[in-house]
């Protein structure tokens, strides 16, 4: 009876307008103990019938929820019922979001300095402005184009640029989940201080990297879903092309009974163990990895650079957000693969490094200890050679979550670039 209410009451209440950005005024992120089996068994009914979505699964058998006004009082009434634990981590997620808007109303056109998010077109311009201050030493291109016509726009880094084809290659990407602004804008960061733009005191250090590598860095991987996030849904997550009908219900004629979905989830999408854990057949489910293994423009973008250059890369590096997480592989298999030790000392480094900076705590784990998945790009690259691969989850632990306020932007990267200096040294 409580499951059928729960899907009456899911279908109609998530159906929005398109043009207008979703309001998220009084809802609610929850941190859920998932103590027992009836109680995932019932959070991931609650999931797959849009009652609530999954803002985070955690380590420690917890997940943290979004629930709206709407939906709370049955799913309060449903947590009880099953005698959860669950404490609120953010009473009104729409006040989170417009806090973040006038901050964003703050920013000086034209400057770019870490005291805010910026738009795609605001980073790539920043890219070029790098390049015309260093033009010995870096270089823009596009590897390619989203679905929407969206430059995936990198920025490639050496000292000495025009004779560093044999260097081994760094990879960094950022921003493959629309919502996780602070990736891109850490990637961003990072690229400025591999520039001695910031951080200026790192300077004798990133030079001897600079000397030994090639850098090569994506800040803006999912360029259409993060516009998205700014424009209409700031807790989109996925690509943006239309990826099928609702719960896959499609009429005779082609069109849907329920509505049509948009956009799969890049890091479903990476040819490894493709569509098998982790992942939602339902095309509107945020977990959606799309028909096929490298269905979207993005993602073959990076297959083809990175499958170009495969013997010659040293790192591969992904930033995501959040939980504070340094993140190895294998992400679908729980037995530890041969380089484990390799991957452990490269985490060690790394967290080490964050925690002596602001003193934050990420902590060094395999990517299936915290969820198994299949089709991310880290396990990817690392079934195709590359030793060195891993996923980083950036602040916070969950008090703001993808909202992470702009004044930790800088402080996020200044640990950052410490961790990434600590990790190119264990190489
Ligand atoms: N949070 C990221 C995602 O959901 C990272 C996944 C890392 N891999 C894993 N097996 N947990 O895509
Ligand atoms: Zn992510």
């Amino acid at each position: 009876m409580i499951f059928l209410a729960l899907l009456i009451v899911g279908a109609g209440a998530l159906r929005l307008p398109e043009d207008k950005p979703v309001d998220y005024s009084g809802y609610k992120t929850l941190r859920v103990a998932l103590e027992s089996e009836g109680l995932k068994e019932l959070v991931k009914l609650m999931v797959e019938t849009e009652v609530i979505s999954i803002m985070d699964e955690g380590l420690g058998e917890q997940i943290d929820i979004l629930v709206s006004p709407l939906e709370h009082p049955g799913v309060k009434g449903n947590l009880d019922g099953a005698n959860a634990k669950y404490q609120v981590l953010s009473h009104d997620v729409g006040a989170d979001i417009e806090e973040e808007r006038l901050e964003i109303l703050q920013a000086v056109p034209g400057v770019f300095d870490f005291r805010n998010y910026y738009a795609v077109k605001y980073q790539h311009s920043h890219l070029d402005a790098l390049v015309s201050r260093h033009p010995d030493k870096a270089e823009t291109f596009s590897i390619g184009t989203s679905y929407e016509g969206r430059d995936m726009k990198v920025i490639r880094i050496s000292n000495d640029l025009a004779n560093a084809d044999s260097k081994p290659m760094i990879w960094i990407d950022g921003g493959i989940h629309a919502r996780e602004w602070i990736s891109s804008h850490t990637v961003l960061y990072i690229a400025n201080s591999l520039l001695s733009e910031i951080d200026t005191g790192l300077k004798s250090q990133v030079t001897s990297m600079l000397d030994t590598y090639q850098f090569v860095i994506l800040p803006m991987s999912n360029p259409d879903g993060y516009e998205y996030s700014r424009t209409h849904n700031r807790m989109w997550r996925k690509t943006r092309r239309p990826s099928g009908c609702k719960y896959g219900y499609t009429r005779p004629d082609g069109s849907c009974y329920y509505g049509q979905c948009y956009g799969i989830d890049p890091n479903r999408n990476f040819d490894a163990d493709f569509g098998r854990q982790g992942v939602s057949s339902n095309p509107c489910s945020d977990v959606y990895p799309g028909k096929k293994a490298f269905s979207e423009k993005n993602t073959q973008a990076m297959r083809d650079y990175l499958l170009k250059h495969k013997s010659n890369v040293k790192l591969y590096l992904s930033f995501h957000s959040y939980s504070q997480l340094f993140l190895k592989p294998i992400g679908f298999d729980r037995t530890p693969p041969k380089d484990h030790a390799i991957h452990d000392a490269a985490g060690k480094a790394v967290v080490d490094a964050i925690k002596k900076s602001h003193g934050k705590v990420y902590r060094n784990i395999r990517s299936v200890e915290l969820y198994p998945t299949s089709g991310s790009s880290a396990d990817w690259i690392y079934l195709e050679g590359v030793v060195n691969s891993y996923t980083i989850e950036l602040r916070d632990t969950g008090r703001y979550g993808f909202r992470l306020p702009t004044s930790q932007i800088i402080p996020t990267g200044e640990e950052n670039i410490r961790g990434f200096i600590a990790l190119v040294g264990t190489l």
